[in-house]
């Protein structure tokens, strides 16, 4: 089979090289990829929302299966567009996308299936957001209804910021047309969980737990990132909460996406606030974790390329993922400044030494070769160095001592991943 990924991150360096490994992958292909995807595959220059261009090097390389990556061009339709060619493709139609797509969406979704999430509103006037706000207190949160690249949530602390987010996203349109409408909502306490699932749009088949660090500063402070490290298992996802998540969330929501005839098919990930009562939905994402997959891919041990054809044919009911029992963890590497302004094209170098180590592989997220063939980074996030090992701490220990052989000056991570489930190890 003649397999195209479509991204450029760390998670597509991680599906790339668990595809490369399935004995059922004849060719491999990235769109756009990056220096360390080409180790993997044969990346193609063709950006993620050029859906002609996808389509001509899908013809010129005779592909049979696509996996598409990030979530823009699925909400955009590239799954639909595929779909009517009779191409397979692992990720949701549009109109499942929305999960995604609109916070509104999903919200509604969840209060007309009695799924637990946070008490909400839905606004497109900012003076009824900012009643909404005032009438409900502090602390509260604000999110921009679109796809606003990780950054349209605010928890308020205070009413004033949660009044300054409405203005932000409404009045001055820092999100473009994703602040146009928002969603105002209870703030939930507890600890997070992403909850992974295949589904084919009607069966969901979990995948193993795992958890990311969101803050870029030690000690869970600073602002969000798009993550800075994960780990799997995740020790607050026991077998009784895991068999809660997908009676009480996963199922309805699988159940409710094709009652409203939009059905699921692709990974489901869902983000969870383990509060007192119970699992309840913070957001749906309709893509692997970045960097979550790293993990998730690091202790698969079964074939990934047949899971994630079967969810394009309604066969998943058929499956069961084997799982390494050891623990896998990611430490993301990141250009000093990074969420902020960073420098690009600063040299990396020693990354052999550092993946030469058993069981640590070194996903690139953002990196390309210069003209002197130098590996150089080009992105927020860089790299992200992943392990495996019987425990988390051995894990840890691993990952940051791959971290230390890496040479890059420019660079910075934290130094603390993992420290929740450390503490219960
Ligand atoms: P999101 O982009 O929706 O994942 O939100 C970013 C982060 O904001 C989440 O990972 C949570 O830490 C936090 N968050 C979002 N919604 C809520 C909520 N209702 N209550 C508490 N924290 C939230
Ligand atoms: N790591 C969180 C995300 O991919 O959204």
């Amino acid at each position: 089979m003649r397999c195209l990924v479509i991204g450029s991150g760390g998670r597509e360096h991680a599906l790339c090289w668990a595809l490369a490994a399935s004995p059922l992958c004849d060719a491999l292909f990235c769109a756009p990829g990056n220096a360390g995807i080409a180790q993997d595959a044969q990346c193609r220059p063709v950006a993620v929302d050029d859906f002609d261009g996808i389509e001509a090097l899908i013809a010129q390389e005779a592909i049979d299966f696509v996996v598409v990556g990030p979530e823009g061009p699925l909400v955009d339709g590239l799954a639909d567009r595929l779909r009517a060619k009779d191409i397979a493709v692992f990720g949701p139609s549009a109109a499942a996308a929305a999960l995604e797509g609109s916070k509104g969406f999903s919200k509604d979704i969840c209060a007309k299936y009695n799924i637990p999430t946070a008490a909400y509103g839905r606004f497109t006037d900012a003076q009824a957001a900012k009643d909404y706000i005032r009438s409900q207190g502090a602390p509260i949160v604000v999110k921009a209804d679109g796809l606003a690249a990780g950054k349209g949530v605010t928890v308020a602390m205070t009413v004033q910021e949660a009044l300054d987010a409405v203005d932000a996203a409404m009045v001055n349109g820092i999100f473009g047309t994703a602040g146009t409408e928002v969603v105002v909502e209870e703030f939930m306490e507890g600890e997070e969980l992403s909850f992974f699932a295949l589904a084919d749009g009607a069966t969901a088949l979990p995948l193993a737990s795992a958890q990311d660090h969101k803050r870029v500063g030690d000690g869970d402070t600073g602002p969000n990132t798009g993550g800075m490290g994960a780990y799997s298992p995740a020790p607050v996802c026991t077998p009784e909460m895991e068999a809660r998540i997908i009676r009480e969330i996963l199922t309805p929501t699988i159940d409710a996406m094709r009652a409203e005839g939009a059905p699921f098919q692709g990974v489901l990930f869902i983000g969870l606030m383990i509060t007192k009562t119970g699992p309840r939905v913070i957001e749906y994402n309709v893509r692997f974790g970045d960097p979550e997959c790293q993990v998730l891919m690091m202790r698969l041990q079964s074939d990934l390329l047949p899971a994630l054809l079967a969810t394009t044919n309604g066969t998943l009911r058929n499956f069961d993922l084997r799982w390494h029992a050891q623990s896998a963890m990611t430490v993301v590497l990141a250009s000093q400044g990074y969420p902020g302004t960073y420098q690009k094209g600063t040299v990396i170098r020693n990354i052999e030494g550092a993946a030469a180590a058993p069981d640590v592989v070194v996903f690139h997220a953002g990196t390309a070769r210069n003209d002197a063939g130098e590996l150089i980074a080009t992105g927020g996030r860089v790299l992200t160095v992943t392990t495996m090992a019987p425990t988390i701490t051995e894990a840890r220990n691993r990952a940051y001592a791959a971290v230390d052989l890496i040479e890059w000056p420019e660079g910075f991570c934290r130094r603390d991943i993992g420290h929740r489930a450390l503490n219960r190890e």
